[in-house]
Parts: structure tokens; C-alpha cells; sequence
């Protein structure tokens, strides 16, 4: 039986739906690739700790507050911010978040098409025996090949689009609802086989021991970009999500719920990377290439490794397809809604927009190369504008539109569900919208800009 939704529109069918669902968005290549390789560049513990208090500081209330905007506005990011507030230009922020979505698909399934090669290559015993240098190479050669990873991108793209087709129900929570514990459990297996190793010690001090002398303006703004980056905040996906989120859901729990297990996951990520890293001798500074040349040289030298190896991979796959699901979502929603294509014309149109960047980005990383602006590559440039520029800059405007321009009442009513649930966080969630997430977020930017 369908339950009494919004105004008939397509809705999750439970708390445990939403949770799973937005938890499916939040926990991808996020946590388990970014997450380490930042943390490992950034000092362990140091980027540790600013990312935890970003993450309760500003991450939980622009959480809420997209949650908010989806729910009361019953559409996708533009359209939301267009019901909300007639005749202001806060759908800007709206069209920003779908013009992001373009971007962070096209190198966010670039590295979930990686994680099906490494797959491929565990299945066909390639990766066994090879040295760490060898390793490198591998990876190096892979890049550049051209083809395969098109290929890879291509094949996860054509994933993503075939669960969009299937619609929000049948298709985003079918999947979500029984992955996301699946995740949890394995990743739970990597991290006791990565502490059982001998001088895993080392790794616990890198990831907990902070030093905090290593905390500077590109560590703090390197945390911001990926509490956004990791939370999927800042870009509408959660107002998309939050938009299919029935009346009687409590949005404040489901936020802090969605915080805690996509926080739990990067630093269970954490501890199943760095302790085998230092007890095996690999560097934690490795980059992009971290998990991907690190860990399979890890692997090798482990007790049933290879066994291992492919389990962490499809890991990885599945984290990064409900996640990629959440972002084309975006598009497909906004492009549906406000020009009137049918969902399946609207995934369509949006799969071949984003295969075109897509390829270019994965071209960047080989044949055009020599192409850089300020250093970085076609990839570093989507990657570092999106998660550091982009996401913060949307929800700076999010909690400013919840802070300062959507009627307190109505914030109210959608936080305790027109009374029926208590909401005492409401006058802390206020103070924060209006004055700490905002000043936090241009601290940052200010900071990073040489500027404070
Ligand atoms: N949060 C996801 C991850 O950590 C990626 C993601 C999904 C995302 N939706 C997003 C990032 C929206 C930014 C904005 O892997």
C-alpha cells in the first residue's frame, strides 16, 4: 500500500528508506577514496579534527536546512527556490547546484569507473605479485590507455542512468535499502584485518595523534570542501532528496542520523587504510592514488588478500553508484520538472551531457594532458572548484536563504511536522543558520584567500 504523500508525488516509503537513501548519496567514493588521501596530505589527525568540527558546525544545519527547502518546496533545486521565494533570485543557487552536478559527474565517474578496472583486474589475478613500484605504473599506464578507462566510465554511467529510469521508489530506495548495510559490514571486516596487522599502530597515531602545527589556510579550506564534498551538501542533491521525503518524517533526527553514519564511514575508511599503510610500508601522502596504487600492494601481502581485494572494490563501486544515482537525480529531476521532458528523455539528454565531460575529464588525465590552467588538469579543476568553491558558496546562500529570508514559522513547521513532533534544537539550528555557519563559511574563504 502507498502511503498519503506529497501531493501525490513520488515519495520514500520509510525512515529507514530516507536514511538508507540520503546515507546512499552521503557515503561513496567520498569517504573511502577522498576522504583518506586528503586526510593522508593533510596531516592525519590535524585535518581530522577541523573536519569534525566543520562537519558538526556547518555541515548538520545546511544538511537540514536543504531538507527544509526540498521538503516545503516539493521540487528540484531551482524549482524549490522558485516556489519558495516568487520573484527573488534565489534559484540562481538552484541552477548553480544542477550546472555542479554536471561537474562532479563527470570526474566523480571517472574514479567509480577505476574502482570496476581494479575490480577486473583483481578477478583476473593481474594485480597479484606486483611490486609497489610495479603497482604504480600500472595505474600510470591505466590512466593514459584512454580506452579502458572511457570504457569503465561509460559502463558505470549506463548503471547509474538504468537505476534513474526505474524512478525514485523502484529504483534509488530498491537498491539503497539493502547496500548501504552491506557497506557497513564489510568495511567493518577491513578495518579489524587492517588492526590485526603488525605495526598498525603507527597508523592509529597518524589518523588520531594530531599535530597542530600542520593546521594552515589550505588544511582548513582542503576540510570544508570535503565536509561538503562528503555529506553531498551544497549543490540541491538533498533538497532533490529532501523533496521526496514524506510529512511525517522527522528532518532534524534523519540529518543527524545521515551526519553520524557518513562520518563513521570515512574514519572506519581511515582506520582500515592508514594502519595497514604504515604497517606495510606504503606512504600516506599518495594522493589520488592512494587507494588505488597503495592498497592493492597492501593486499598482496595479507592473508586472503585477494579474496579481500575484491570485496573492497565492489565496496567502492556500489558506495560510488548510490551516490552517482543522487547527483544525476539532480539533472534529471530539474530537467523533468521545469522543461517538461519525460523522465526518461530528461535521464537520457542528461547521461549524454555528462558522457561528454565525462570523456574529456578522463582524457585529461592522458592524451590532453598538457592542457592545465593554474597547475591542474581538466580532473583537479572540476574536482577542486566543485568541492571547494561551488558546494560552500551554495550553502553559504542556503543557510543565509533559511537564516534570513524563508519565514521562521514555515522552518518551524517543517522541523517539528506542523507540531506533531518536538524540535528544542530549533533556537540553536536558528542562531546557527543566521550567524555561525555563514561567518564560518566566509572565515574560510577569507582565510584561504590570504585575505584574514
Ligand atoms: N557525497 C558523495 C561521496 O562522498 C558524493 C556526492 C553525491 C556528492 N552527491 C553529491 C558530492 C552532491 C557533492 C554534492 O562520495
Amino acid at each position: 500500500m502507498s502511503e498519503p504523500v506529497n501531493n501525490g508525488r513520488d515519495s520514500f516509503s520509510s525512515r529507514f528508506a530516507v536514511i538508507a537513501a540520503v546515507a546512499g548519496s552521503a557515503i561513496g567514493l567520498g569517504n573511502i577514496w577522498r576522504f583518506p588521501y586528503l586526510t593522508g596530505e593533510n596531516g592525519g589527525a590535524a585535518f581530522l579534527i577541523v573536519y569534525l568540527i566543520i562537519v558538526i558546525s556547518i555541515g548538520i544545519p545546511v544538511m537540514i536546512s536543504e531538507f527544509i527547502i526540498g521538503r516545503a518546496g516539493q521540487k528540484n533545486p531551482y524549482g524549490s527556490f522558485k516556489a519558495l521565494a516568487p520573484g527573488k533570485p534565489w534559484y540562481v543557487i538552484g541552477l548553480m547546484g544542477v550546472v555542479a552536478a554536471f561537474m562532479i559527474l563527470a570526474f566523480y565517474t571517472t574514479v567509480s569507473g577505476w574502482t570496476l578496472e581494479y575490480f577486473y583486474q583483481g578477478l583476473t589475478g593481474n594485480l597479484s605479485g606486483k611490486t609497489d613500484a610495479e603497482l604504480t605504473v600500472m595505474f600510470d599506464v591505466f590512466l593514459k590507455s584512454s580506452f579502458r578507462p572511457i570504457l569503465w566510465f561509460i559502463i558505470f554511467m549506463g548503471f547509474t542512468a538504468l537505476i534513474i529510469l526505474s524512478g525514485v521508489k523502484e529504483g534509488i530506495e530498491r537498491y539503497t535499502k539493502f547496500l548501504m548495510p552491506m557497506l557497513f559490514i564489510i568495511l567493518i571486516a577491513l578495518c579489524i584485518r587492517s588492526l590485526t596487522l603488525k605495526g598498525a599502530g603507527e597508523g592509529l597515531r597518524f589518523l588520531f595523534y594530531p599535530d597542530f602545527s600542520k593546521i594552515t589556510s589550505k588544511v582548513v579550506l582542503e576540510a570544508l570542501g570535503q565536509a561538503f564534498f562528503s555529506l553531498s551538501i551544497g549543490m540541491g542533491t538533498l533538497i532533490t532528496y529532501g523533496s521526496y521525503i514524506n510529512k511525517r518524517e522527522n528532518l532534524g533526527i534523519s540529518a543527524l542520523l545521515v551526519c553520524l553514519a557518513d562520518t563513521s564511514v570515512a574514519v572506519l575508511a581511515g582506520i582500515a587504510i592508514f594502519p595497514a599503510v604504515f604497517a606495510l610500508g606504503g606512504s600516506p601522502a599518495s594522493g589520488t592514488g592512494l587507494v588505488f596504487i597503495v592498497l592493492p600492494g597492501i593486499f598482496q601481502k595479507m592473508p586472503l588478500g585477494g579474496f579481500f581485494q575484491l570485496i573492497f572494490f565492489i565496496l567502492l563501486a556500489v558506495a560510488a553508484l548510490t551516490s552517482t544515482i543522487s547527483v544525476l537525480e539532480v539533472i534529471v529531476a530539474y530537467l523533468a520538472e521545469e522543461l517538461k521532458m519525460t523522465r526518461r528523455k530528461a535521464t537520457i539528454a542528461a547521461t549524454l551531457m555528462v558522457s561528454v565531460l565525462g570523456i574529456i575529464t578522463v582524457l585529461s588525465l592522458g592524451s590532453l594532458g598538457n592542457f592545465k590552467i593554474f597547475e591542474k588538469n581538466i580532473f583537479g579543476i572540476l574536482e577542486y572548484l566543485t568541492s571547494n568553491i561551488m558546494l560552500p558558496v551554495g550553502g553559504l546562500f542556503i543557510v543565509l536563504f533559511i537564516g534570513w529570508s524563508f519565514s521562521p514559522q514555515r522552518t518551524k513547521s517543517e522541523l517539528t511536522n506542523e507540531g506533531k513532533v518536538k524540535a528544542g534544537y530549533l533556537p540553536v539550528f536558528m542562531f546557527i543558520v543566521k550567524f555561525v555557519a555563514p561567518v564560518a563559511i566566509a572565515l574560510v574563504f577569507l582565510y584561504s584567500l590570504g585575505i584574514i
